[in-house]
């Protein structure tokens, strides 16, 4: 059973997918969930592309201390310079280096030979290698490139410095036993190959990312590239949640293993839905609603008999809730503490204080609180950011007309504001008021509400993307009553965006503010 490397990419391929971006806030505690998850490896950006990625690289490298932190950069000394400033602070970096080697890449995007490419591979690993111990290199677009031109690329790679050789199936264009193969004949051909470790990163274009990481794991790949609940570009990465699985599960057969606390995955998947608004499917593998139900009646009693029958693994083995009873209206401050501990949640004074105030807001509502509730209630209630405005006070008043009326009270610090305003429906006018008061214009590009456990008083999970200061921002907020939780969700990526413009030190935010 030879171990396998889990790099994890969620904050770098993943946070590149459309409506996957988070904060600087939101990165660094995304970061410490996957520490918390054991992976080995941690790619947190690509410093060059923006200031955000820079100082997110900047913060995780300094904040989250046990995994190795990967920053990424073109086979440029530039990229190469602006990744080590950022990865530098980490207890251990690495510097990711890439370069395209397909002809249609060569052709069309690079406009360069084969051997300019190989020239310009060998300098960035060198270059990146004086700078940083650990050095990786990917081929961009490995699984369209001739062999004997990629083998060439790597020899040279690895006798340059680079101790980890990625072969990415960047466009999801290859079949398990292909790709396989393509590992199999890269070892044995690149004559330093013993030298370095060799890595996997598989788009899902086609639906087979993992199973083309399992068919390189078979072939010779220690190191696998993956994200949390697959999201990517395009079609998403391979998941990582499915891959440790498969290889924990059915260990006998694919005799590799990986260090990961299998029990931190559903803790990572909801964190990272509850940060991008990205939810998974219902029947997603490992981390969906459904991939633990037994709605079948024969199915239930088969499970009911024992659970063997229909089920290979358990859902505590992913952490997943157990949706028991478990508290109500009188439970105390101790109790509530000491069940956030049985779920796996060490909390601080301060945080049993705030998450108690929500508890018992939810629990005046909603008779049965289950542990799903109670952990939508940390994530959610337990703002990472602090809150410029807050909601004191709703009042909407609708019908079956298109028009309806809200009224807002919005307090910051010690003072409050109350105002009202007409809309296209409740949820609508209370945006209008909310603007009205924050003098901050929104526009809602999504909205999406989910329930969060069954019957009529479930918590209802509302989240937004919203266009504020010409960028989108996330918004989410819990709670019984919907237009309660919408409204909420809507302030939350308001103060995001006010808090980040006061970041940045955009004028027009503070004069707007100074206004209000
Ligand atoms: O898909 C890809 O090729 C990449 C590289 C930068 C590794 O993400
Ligand atoms: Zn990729």
């Amino acid at each position: 059973m030879s171990r396998i490397f889990v790099f994890d990419t969620t904050l770098r391929d993943g946070e590149q997918s459309p409506g996957a971006s988070m904060n600087l806030e939101e990165k660094v505690k995304m970061a410490q969930q996957l520490e918390r998850l054991n992976v080995d490896i941690i790619e947190a950006g690509f410093p060059i592309a923006s200031e955000g990625d820079f100082e997110a690289v900047t913060a995780i490298a300094q904040k989250v201390r046990r995994p190795t932190i990967a920053a990424l950069a073109r086979a440029t000394r530039l990229d190469i310079d602006r990744a080590w400033q950022a990865v530098c602070h980490a207890r251990k970096p690495r510097i990711h280096t890439f370069i395209a080697t397909s002809d249609i890449h060569l052709e069309h995007k690079l406009k360069k030979t084969r051997a300019q490419v190989l020239e310009q591979a060998v300098d960035a690993v060198r270059y990146a290698r004086s700078l940083c111990e650990e050095v990786e290199f990917s081929a961009e677009d490995a699984t369209r490139s001739d062999l004997d031109f990629l083998c060439q690329v790597f020899e040279a790679a690895i006798e340059a410095g680079a101790s980890v050789i990625n072969i990415p199936d960047t466009v999801g264009y290859a079949i398990p036993e292909e790709l396989g193969t393509l590992f199999r004949e890269v070892i044995r051909r690149v004559p330093a190959s013993g030298k370095a470790i060799f890595s996997c990163h598989c788009h899902n274009d086609l639906g087979l990312a993992v199973a083309n990481s399992l068919a390189a794991i078979h072939n010779g790949a220690r190191q696998v590239e993956c994200t949390v609940n697959g999201i990517g570009e395009r079609a998403g990465n391979a998941s990582v949640e499915e891959i440790v699985m498969a290889l924990r599960t059915r260990g006998e057969a694919l005799r590799h293993h990986t260090e990961i606390k299998t029990e931190e995955i559903f803790r990572s998947s909801r964190l990272l839905s509850n940060l991008t608004g990205i939810f998974v499917q219902p029947n997603k593998a490992i981390v969906g609603k459904n991939a633990f139900a037994h709605e079948a009646g024969i199915h239930q009693d088969g499970v009911l008999k024992n659970a063997l029958t229909y089920e290979i693994m358990t859902p505590q083995s992913v952490g997943i809730p157990s949706s028991t009873l478990v508290l109500g209206k009188h439970s105390g401050r101790h109790a509530l503490k000491k069940k956030y501990q049985e779920l796996g949640y060490e909390l601080d004074a301060e945080a049993v204080e705030k998450a108690y105030w929500f508890f018992t807001k939810v629990a005046d509502q909603k008779k049965e609180i289950y542990d799903e509730d109670l952990i939508t209630i940390i994530q959610d209630g337990i703002k990472i950011i602090p809150d410029t405005y807050t909601l004191k006070y709703l009042q909407v008043i609708g019908g079956n007309q298109p028009i309806s009326t809200a009224t807002v009270r919005l307090a910051r610090g010690e003072e409050s504001w109350l105002d009202s305003a007409t809309g296209d429906g409740p949820i609508d006018a209370t945006y209008r008021a909310i603007d009205r008061i924050t003098r901050v214009r929104g526009r809602l590009l999504d909205y999406t509400l989910t329930s969060v456990t069954r019957g009529q008083d479930a918590l209802g999970e509302a989240f937004v993307h919203v266009l504020l200061n010409e960028r989108n921002y996330t918004g989410k907020a819990a709670s019984t009553d919907l237009i309660d939780a919408s409204a909420r969700a809507y302030l939350n990526a308001v103060n995001k965006a006010l808090h980040e413009m006061r970041q940045l030190g955009a004028l027009e935010v503070r004069a707007i503010n100074e206004k209000v």
